[in-house]
């Protein structure tokens, strides 16, 4: 792999993305990893990160120069330009010229990392402290107003260094620059793609679990779909999944998975319809938090007994979860280290219902998952499918959730789903949740009637991770053509509003 160093800022992730945009497989690495278990990791190549601290500040992390003696291509950003200049013996210093955001870049000479792009371009800087003196044998390639050494390369030794974040949107060219980087000055080849990635999966599949029987928990999501048909290809029929209808599903939901997701892979689907038993668990529940145990608490019940009766019938030995890479690096098991786990308890399930995990997605990212979904052959709907919460539509009804709100809230959004299909602007969403303020009332006019209805509560967010996000700018007419179809079809509804807080201070869902 391509080890991605770092150094304690949130780029390390984003680097990690960007190089397997290039095709290249990468994994993060903390910086307190030793060189040496750097080096038998094999790395095709090694990316320093940017980070938070000055170099000379106390305890500030270092690169080992056993890394550069090992003869691996290094590519150094930001804080890692620095840590690479003066492991290599430059000079770092604080020149009192810090510089952040939007900055412009000044080529000089023929550059293998710059390659044909612009000799004046647009990068975004973030620093304080500066390069000053490349170390020996370096080239340097580059200049802005507040550093006078903003790139250098040294191509025979297959470094290569620069001060701003190629990995950020901002930086025009930055994809470009990091693709020379692996192409051309690391001599990498771009052969991480879907099919690769699959047939990688499918054989450790196969091979962790041989002939033994599967289950999986279906929820209708990207991350346990993609993850059951990986199981599938590579096991077939020792595979069975549990969907749990919990009554808070929207309109078409069950279906979906019933019919197009099951019909389509040809997975064996159990559906447990468990809404009553939801629902009556649910009675008279207001506080957000109340129905979020009581509806964690019953999906375990209902899981478990699945569970049990389905490992009566078919000893059951592994279980399916749909980690993903993300979740991986953020518990501090990015490493790579230690694989997977054995016999773990899942979700709260009991002592004598134990499984080994099968997590075919914990080396991804979540655009890879899309990716092989679809050359998994799943339908472009649930490939793009929104994120939705477990506790699904019970919190986005602010108040008791009953049958006829949930109905209610099932109407208005469907209407609000298909319009933002139809307009085209489903992948420009992160998510569109739709909430019924159960327990506000409002009055209105409609023909010659009062009226005292429910608001609807329109929240479209654009997101890269849900951790923050902004609300969505949806153009006028599509939001005009949502709310006179909701207040005319739905009719316990008789106006709708739009939400335009971004996260923080607000969080995506109302509860
Ligand atoms: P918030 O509302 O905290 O949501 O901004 C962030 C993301 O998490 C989803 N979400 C949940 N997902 N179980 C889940 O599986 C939950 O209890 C839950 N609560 C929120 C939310 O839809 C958004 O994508």
């Amino acid at each position: 792999p391509v080890l991605v160093v770092d150094f304690g800022a949130q780029y390390a992730q984003l680097i990690a993305r960007r190089v397997r945009e290039a095709k290249v497989y990468s994994e993060v690495v903390p910086s307190d990893m030793s060189a040496a278990h750097m080096l038998s990791r094999e790395p095709a190549a090694i990316i320093l990160s940017g980070g938070p601290a000055s170099v000379y500040a106390q305890g500030a992390p270092q690169v080992d120069k056993a890394i550069f003696e090992a003869g691996v291509p290094v590519f150094g950003m930001c804080y890692g330009f620095q840590a690479m200049a003066k492991a290599l013996g430059g000079t770092v210093e604080q020149t009192g010229l810090s510089e952040f955001g939007g900055t412009q870049l000044d080529r000089s000479g023929p550059s293998v990392l710059f390659g044909q792009t612009p000799q004046a371009q647009s990068v975004w800087m973030s620093h304080n402290d500066s390069v000053t003196v490349a170390p020996d044998g370096f080239t340097v390639t580059a200049s802005s107003a507040g550093a006078t050494v903003a790139a250098f390369e040294d191509t025979t030794r297959r470094l290569a260094g620069v001060q701003f974040h190629p990995e950020v949107g901002h930086t025009d060219f930055g994809q470009e620059i990091l693709s020379h980087f692996l192409y051309d000055i690391a001599g990498l080849a771009p052969s991480w793609t879907a099919d690769s990635i699959i047939d990688e999966q499918v054989a450790k599949i196969r091979q962790q679990v041989g002939d033994k029987k599967v289950l999986c928990a279906l929820s209708g999501g990207v991350d346990s779909s993609v993850a059951a048909a990986l199981v599938h290809k590579a096991v077939g029929d020792q595979l069975t999944c549990v969907f749990v209808d919990h009554g808070l599903l929207r309109a078409g939901e069950r279906e979906q998975v019933e019919k197009d997701y099951a019909s389509i892979t040809g997975i064996d689907v159990r559906t447990v319809d468990a809404s009553e038993q939801f629902l009556s668990a649910l009675a008279g529940v207001t506080d957000p938090e109340q129905k979020r145990k009581i509806i964690g608490r019953e999906f375990i019940r209902t899981f478990e007994k699945a569970a049990r009766d389905l490992s009566a019938e078919k000893d059951i030995e592994f279980l399916v979860q749909g980690t993903l890479y993300p979740d991986v690096v953020e518990s501090g098991g990015g490493t790579g280290t230690a694989n997977i786990k054995s016999h773990h308890n899942v979700g709260g399930l009991p002592e004598d219902l134990k499984f080994d995990l099968v997590e075919p997605l914990r080396t991804l990212f979540k655009d890879e998952v899309r990716t092989i979904g679809l050359q998994l052959g799943l339908p472009e709907s649930l490939v793009w499918r929104h994120p939705f919460p477990g506790p699904g539509l019970g919190i986005r009804i602010i108040g008791e959730v009953n049958r006829e709100r949930l109905e209610t809230l099932r109407a208005a959004d469907a209407i609000a789903r298909a319009e933002l299909t139809a307009a085209g602007l489903e992948r420009d969403v992160w998510q569109f949740p739709v909430v019924l303020l159960g327990d506000v009332r409002s009055v209105g006019v409609q023909g010659d009637g009062r009226t005292y209805g429910h608001p609807i509560v329109l929240r479209p967010v654009s997101s890269e991770d849900a951790m923050t996000a902004d609300w969505s700018r949806l153009p006028y007419d599509l939001l005009s053509r949502i709310s006179t179809r909701i207040t005319n079809e739905v009719r316990e509804v008789n106006r709708v509003t739009l939400d335009i807080t971004s996260k923080p201070p607000g969080t995506i869902e109302w509860e």
